[in-house]
């Protein structure tokens, strides 16, 4: 195999705007270009827009606008939105511009004088939105499932392409090359579609009624059908025949699509690449569909869309990458939204990866003046070493199988690793003992080359992320080749005394979602003892912990809140004022208990309604790995009131 790699998505329609189905195809795509590329592979990636056929004439026509200005405007938002979710394409080929033209009109010329297209007569059922024929068995109550408009019968003096006779050469090659077409479900189903006669494919409109297309190069009162036009652009985009990088990417080419555009893919493109006399592509990509949070197909009535530039703006183009990439199984329907997207955000991103770097750099910078010492490493250092040198391998057989969501998952699986090495060897505890200095230092080092080797194999999915990872530790770029062997960081590197938190923690913004997790899960006071993560140490500034009031409050009543085993209703005092808390300390603490008590409360917490109860403040309690829990106190007794500083 040669060393390149060449991936493309699909061109899309520039008769509507770039939507979540749009952003998840060419993610995927990006991911695989920089994961290539990042792997040493002679790397090319397209994208583009299809802008001729009936389609987007009759847009133009509806927005009352010519058809170019119409796609020169579409056009340019799907490049703008793609800078918004930070692909790094090579190239963005547009079905209007006179180089894809060109190789349209010549490839043509080549089929036409090889006699495989001829003049004839054609009726059927037209589906404009698929822009294509229908046939009956396709239909669902005599309409388009995917448009659920009714086909139009159509009869045309056509010029067609003899695609049916290379049905059984198709065929063959399929059931030869196993992986042609992935996932499997999308091969089976294309070889039973080529069980039966395919027909032949009308690849031209009267130019009288579809104004909007290459003229066919030996009559020009026809126009070139849309899809022997637009899938011509991903050779038209290397400068085919001559072109050096068409010989340089050609042979390594994989398409990804979507389960829409399956055939014209998988039936009219190698036949018609057959009869051109070029080589087939290596691989046709399949994925399924992205639905709304309610597992719908989105629409607009439905209100089930998912914006993903807004999402992008919001939380970051790294963020909605890495969900699309991790949520999604590849070649299945999945359901996404907003709600799932700040759940996987905050579980993998900033509980497992972002707290731990601010744990190391705490840790490093308190103790070890922010050096990253020479490792010393001990019998119990040795699985996390290994786990780490294996990483690459395991996510390259599992980005190869285009299993995104299980790579992803098995960088997320070491990191809890490092996670639990952090824990067992309680560097914080090593920090206090001076004569365990270096060992202080060598499970630092071990913690930090595992987030180097993270780093590297997330970069595909987050670009950006993975870069400011690295710079927290004082790290610059690596290759994935670099990721095989442990200890690649120079001992003595200094990280930066200052750096941003990787993954600030997503808040639910909706009051909507918070009130069904409010119902779902059991009401307890949210309060820092039920934090699992004690070790965990974020950096934050003096102004930041001053902008939380603590206060002393002195427990008047308590009582069980009825139909819950965890909650108590607590009336306190704090200097003149009384308070209503709801607290999760019933487990540990009775009414008698509690009463009389001197407690410390958040003061300036936002109010939050519990059981229907309004909580202002919660109070304070420390718990440890076996679930005990007391109360935080005062040592002299001090009046309610009192502020904690
Ligand atoms: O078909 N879920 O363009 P198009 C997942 N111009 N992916 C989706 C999706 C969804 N709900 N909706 C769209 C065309 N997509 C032709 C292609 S190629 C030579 C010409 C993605 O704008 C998916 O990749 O209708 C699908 O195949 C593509 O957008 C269709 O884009
Ligand atoms: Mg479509």
């Amino acid at each position: 195999m040669s060393n390149s790699f060449y991936v493309t998505t699909p061109i899309y329609y520039v008769n509507a705007e770039p939507h979540i189905g749009h952003a998840y195809t060419t993610v995927i795509a990006d991911f695989l270009a920089r994961f290539n590329r990042l792997d040493g592979r002679d790397t090319y990636s397209l994208t583009g827009t299809d802008e001729h056929g009936e389609k987007i004439f009759q847009a133009a026509a509806q927005a009352g606008v010519g058809p170019q200005e119409l796609v020169d405007r579409i056009s340019r938002r799907f490049s703008d939105a793609w800078e918004l979710l930070d692909i790094d394409y090579s190239d963005f080929i547009r079905t209007t511009q006179e180089r894809h033209k060109k190789v349209v009109r010549q490839v043509l010329q080549k089929v036409y004088d090889k006699g495989d297209i001829y003049f004839g007569e054609y009726g059927g059922l037209y589906c404009v939105g698929c822009e294509r024929f229908l046939t009956d068995k396709e239909l669902i109550d005599g309409v388009c499932p995917d448009h659920r408009i009714e086909p139009e019968e159509r009869k045309e003096t056509n010029f067609f392409f003899r695609m049916d006779k290379y049905r059984s050469w198709l065929r063959e090659h399929i059931e030869a090359n196993p992986d042609f077409i992935r996932p499997v479900g999308y091969r089976n189903e294309v070889l039973s579609l080529l069980s039966e006669p395919i027909g032949d494919l009308s690849i031209s409109r009267p130019r009288s009624r579809v104004p909007w297309g290459i003229p066919l190069p030996w009559d020009e009162e026809h126009v070139t059908y849309v899809w022997f036009d637009a899938l011509i652009n991903y050779i038209s985009a290397l400068d085919f025949d001559e072109g050096e990088k068409f010989a340089r990417f050609w042979p390594a080419a994989q398409h990804l699509i979507g389960k829409d555009i399956l055939k014209p893919h998988a039936v009219f493109w190698p036949t018609m690449l057959k009869a051109a006399e070029i080589p087939v592509y290596q691989h046709l990509n399949v994925g399924g569909y992205l639905m709304g949070p309610d597992g719908r197909k989105m629409s607009k009535t439905l209100g089930n869309q998912v914006d993903p530039f807004d999402l992008s703006a919001r939380y970051g183009a790294d963020a909605v990458r890495y969900y699309l990439l991790r949520e999604v199984v590849y070649g299945q329907d999945s359901a996404v939204g907003e709600e799932s997207l700040i759940d996987r955000f905050n579980a993998d991103l900033a509980n497992d990866l972002g707290n731990l770097l601010a744990r190391v750099r705490a840790l490093l910078g308190r103790h070890l003046d922010g050096v990253l010492a020479q490792p010393h490493a001990l019998p119990q250092d040795q699985p996390v070493i290994d786990a780490g040198e294996g990483l690459s391998q395991r996510v390259r057989v599992l980005v190869g199988q285009l299993k995104f969501h299980a790579a992803l998952e098995e960088v997320l699986q070491f990191v809890r690793m490092l996670n639990r090495y952090f824990n067992d060897e309680e560097p914080w505890r090593l920090a206090k003992e001076p004569e365990q200095r270096q060992r202080l230092g060598t499970v630092l080092y071990h913690i930090a080359e595992g987030l180097r080797i993270t780093s590297v194999l997330l970069e595909p999915a987050m670009p950006a992320k993975a870069r400011q990872l690295r710079a927290g530790l004082g790290l610059g770029d690596y290759t994935l080749a670099q990721t095989n062997t442990w200890g690649q960081i120079p001992a003595g590197t200094q990280m930066p005394a200052e750096a941003p938190i990787l993954f600030p923690k997503l808040e639910v913004n909706k009051e909507e979602t918070l009130k069904a997790k409010e119902q779902k899960k059991t009401a307890v006071t949210p309060s820092p003892a039920a934090e699992k993560d004690e070790g965990a140490v974020e950096e934050i500034s003096i102004d930041d912990f001053a902008r939380v009031k603590l206060r002393v409050a002195q427990v008047l009543e308590a009582e069980a809140v009825p139909k819950t085993d965890k909650l108590l209703k607590l009336l306190v005092q704090l200097g003149d004022e009384q308070r209503t808390v709801v607290s999760g300390i019933a487990p540990w603490y009775s009414p008698e208990d509690i009463v009389g008590r001197r407690v410390v409360l958040v003061a300036n917490l936002k109010a939050a309604k519990l059981r229907g109860i309004v909580s202002q403040g919660m109070i304070l309690a420390a718990e440890d790995d076996e679930g005990n829990l007391a109360l935080v106190g005062l040592d002299k007794e001090l009046p309610p009131g009192s502020e904690v500083r």
